[in-house]
């Protein structure tokens, strides 16, 4: 698929075969996150968890479950589980390390398309992570940083089909 189809014909996918993703795949999919920009290329400031133990996954689900008092899946029943943690820096209006964490995600997540597998951006499980001292010292997130991003990945048996995009949905001031 070239990049511009790519872009427009990602969607969001929520439903998964439950098969794992395998090494090759995942491989692909880790490479456009270490091809992806970080602000002023300081890449040891962000890292990678990638989780595709059930049981992690469970707890993960779980725990973002009962945060936000609901009993659907958060993770939507993914084999993998991507988390982009980043060193939190500067002031609170310094927003580089969530920015970091959205372009590797979105990075990602077209690398998946061109796959033709599933995968969505997740927030609700990571904030409902960096609520649970307990369960971040599990997935040992280097020292300093913070989960600021997520997403599913897997098989699916979803297609990425021509899509309209609504062209009014984001408003668009032009200054010429
Ligand atoms: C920063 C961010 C966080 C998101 N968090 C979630 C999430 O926690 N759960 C979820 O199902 N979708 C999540 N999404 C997906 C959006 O709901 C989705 O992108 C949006 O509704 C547009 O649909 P589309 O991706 O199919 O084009 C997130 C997307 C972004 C960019």
């Amino acid at each position: 698929m070239n990049t511009l189809d790519a872009i427009v014909n990602r969607k969001s996918v929520r439903s998964y075969t439950g098969e794992p993703t395998s090494k090759d795949e995942l491989d692909t999919v880790l490479k456009t996150a270490y091809a992806s920009p970080v602000a002023m290329g300081k890449y040891g400031d962000v890292s990678l968890t990638v989780i595709s133990n059930k049981e992690l996954l469970q707890k993960l689900d779980q725990n973002a479950q009962q945060t936000f008092h609901t009993d659907r899946s958060m993770l939507y029943g993914a084999p993998t589980f991507i988390i982009v943690s980043a060193k939190l820096v500067g002031s609170p209006a310094d927003n580089s390390a969530y920015s970091n964490g959205a372009t590797i995600v979105e990075n990602m997540n077209l690398g998946a398309v061109e796959l033709g597998l599933g995968a969505c951006h997740i927030w609700g499980v990571i904030a409902a992570l960096n609520q649970n001292q307990a369960l971040l010292k599990e997935l040992n997130i280097p020292e300093g940083q913070t989960p600021v991003a997520g997403m599913t990945l897997g098989k699916t048996t979803e297609t990425y089909d021509p899509r309209k995009v609504d062209t009014s949905r984001i408003q668009t001031n032009m200054i010429d």
